[in-house]
């Protein structure tokens, strides 16, 4: 059980995804056999949907691992200039630049070793789409540096919102993994009370939150 929706559910919606006759099978089963964790095929998806929506040029990343999700990313739109990836973990990060290069994208996906949030103080331009997925117990502190970097009319996708349902059941929650609930909990309240933003939260794979700026002419 996922804590977020019902196991026939997520067999039944990622049997229709079917193996995408995908290039990068062989990265998802990488991520399988090392037990590294990379986004469910119902978020690869939407994350897919939303790019063909926003057709995004810049987008920032929190989190490479292998680099599957920005591989993922880049090859669903030619119009991607570029994608700038935050890793910590050296290991992580040399197999996701050999992976960056097998595919072709070392000229447009940048992996930046650090700290994510040494790294979000310190980048100074603005991207189309943010992705959130490092560093769950720290959402909120990454928040206000997301939002200086995000374009206008920019979109943030935060996930393992939810987290394994921690985050919507008290009687669900691990001891040890009480900070990162409650600093979840405040990220998703920082961006779900705000009335400058409008967020969507999605019981999809381990929880997404969608989030942009409200049109203030409206
Ligand atoms: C869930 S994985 C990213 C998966 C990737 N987005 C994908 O779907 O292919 C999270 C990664 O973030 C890295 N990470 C966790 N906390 C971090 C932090 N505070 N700063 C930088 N990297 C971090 C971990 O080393 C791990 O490789």
């Amino acid at each position: 059980m996922s804590g977020i929706t019902f196991d026939y559910m997520e067999q039944y919606i990622r049997n229709l995804i079917g193996d995408n006759a995908n290039v990068l099978k062989e990265l998802e089963d990488y991520a399988v056999e090392n037990s590294v964790p990379i986004i469910h095929k119902e978020v690869a998806r939407f994350i897919e949907l939303i790019i063909n929506i926003k057709r995004p040029l810049k987008i920032l990343e929190l989190g490479t691992a292998i680099g599957y999700s920005s591989i993922l990313m880049c090859s669903t739109s030619k119009e991607i200039r570029k994608i700038h990836t935050i890793e910590r973990d050296k290991n992580m990060i040399e197999i996701a630049n050999e992976n960056i290069k097998k595919y072709g994208f070392q000229d447009k996906i940048k992996v930046i070793s650090g700290e994510c949030l040494d790294v979000l103080s310190k980048l100074d331009e603005k991207y189309d789409l943010i992705f959130m997925d490092a560093g769950k117990g720290h959402y909120n502190h990454f928040l206000p540096y997301c939002l200086n970097l995000l374009e206008k009319d920019g979109i943030i996708i935060a996930d393992n919102v939810l987290f394994r349902g921690m985050v919507a059941c008290d009687k669900l929650v691990k001891r040890r993994k009480i900070t990162i609930v409650k600093r979840m909990r405040k990220y998703l309240e920082m961006v779900s009370n705000n009335k400058e933003f409008i967020t969507s939260i999605i019981p999809m794979g381990d929880g997404i939150a969608v989030t942009i700026r409200r049109n203030k002419d409206e």
